[in-house]
């Protein structure tokens, strides 16, 4: 499995923003959607392309459109968070949604609602979900998605834990990875440091 770690400043300057505990929620979710944004960039790099010919005003020349078909697939709650860029930059995608809940005493993910497109067999998905922790509910996620065979699972998050990046790429080697950052670990409730705190919470207002 590749980690792939976004260095970027951009990418820094927003995390910063997201991390601060006093930003509020309306500066946290501008924050989100702008760090998403680029972390996007990079996970749909290797998409592949099509060319064909257009005419601008002046004259004729070689047009690309994305050829690949992109399934985007949230983890509610907090993945939902990050489906704003998705849908404003992703052309002819389709959104297939993955409940799952961490029990706050367990950390273990429990799924409470799955819809996925008809159509996801041999297409790219894009996991959306801000916080890789333990790695249980990306784990599960991927379980679910390979059901339905894809051709490829790339996971956007924003922070990995070095706990959640070893039992992901443990039990799902060939999912790629596209994070923000490696944080230093969990603490005793599975929460990552320094990591932000709640994400869904912190995006929500809740
Ligand atoms: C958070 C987060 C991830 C999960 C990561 O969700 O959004 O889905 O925890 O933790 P893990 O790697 O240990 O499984 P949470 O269960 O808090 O639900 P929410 O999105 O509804 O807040
Ligand atoms: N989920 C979050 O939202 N934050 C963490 O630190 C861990 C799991």
């Amino acid at each position: 499995m590749a980690l792939h770690l976004i260095d970027h400043p951009l990418v820094a300057h927003y995390l910063t923003r997201l991390r601060d505990r006093d930003t509020t929620p309306d500066e946290f979710r501008e924050a989100s959607d702008k760090i998403i944004t680029l972390l996007l960039y990079e996970a749909t790099r290797t998409l592949r392309t099509r060319t064909f010919e257009i005419a601008t005003p002046i004259e004729s020349t070689a047009g690309t459109a994305i050829a690949d078909r992109v399934v985007a697939v949230p983890i509610l709650r907090a993945g939902l968070g990050l489906m704003g860029p998705v849908l404003d930059l992703l052309p002819q995608v389709t959104v297939g949604y993955i409940g799952l809940e961490r029990d706050e005493r367990t950390a273990v993910a429990s799924r409470y609602y799955v819809k996925l497109p008809p159509d996801i067999q041999g297409k790219t998905v894009l996991l959306l979900d801000p916080m890789l922790a333990t790695g249980g509910s990306a784990t599960k996620a991927v379980e679910i998605l390979k059901e339905h065979s894809p051709a490829s699972v790339r996971l956007i998050c924003v922070v990995a834990a070095p706990e959640g990046i070893m039992a992901l790429q443990q039990a799902h080697p060939d999912v790629e990875i596209f994070a923000a950052a490696r944080d230093r670990q969990l603490n005793a409730q599975k929460y990552i440091m320094p990591g932000l705190g709640d994400y869904g919470d912190r995006l929500f207002g809740t």
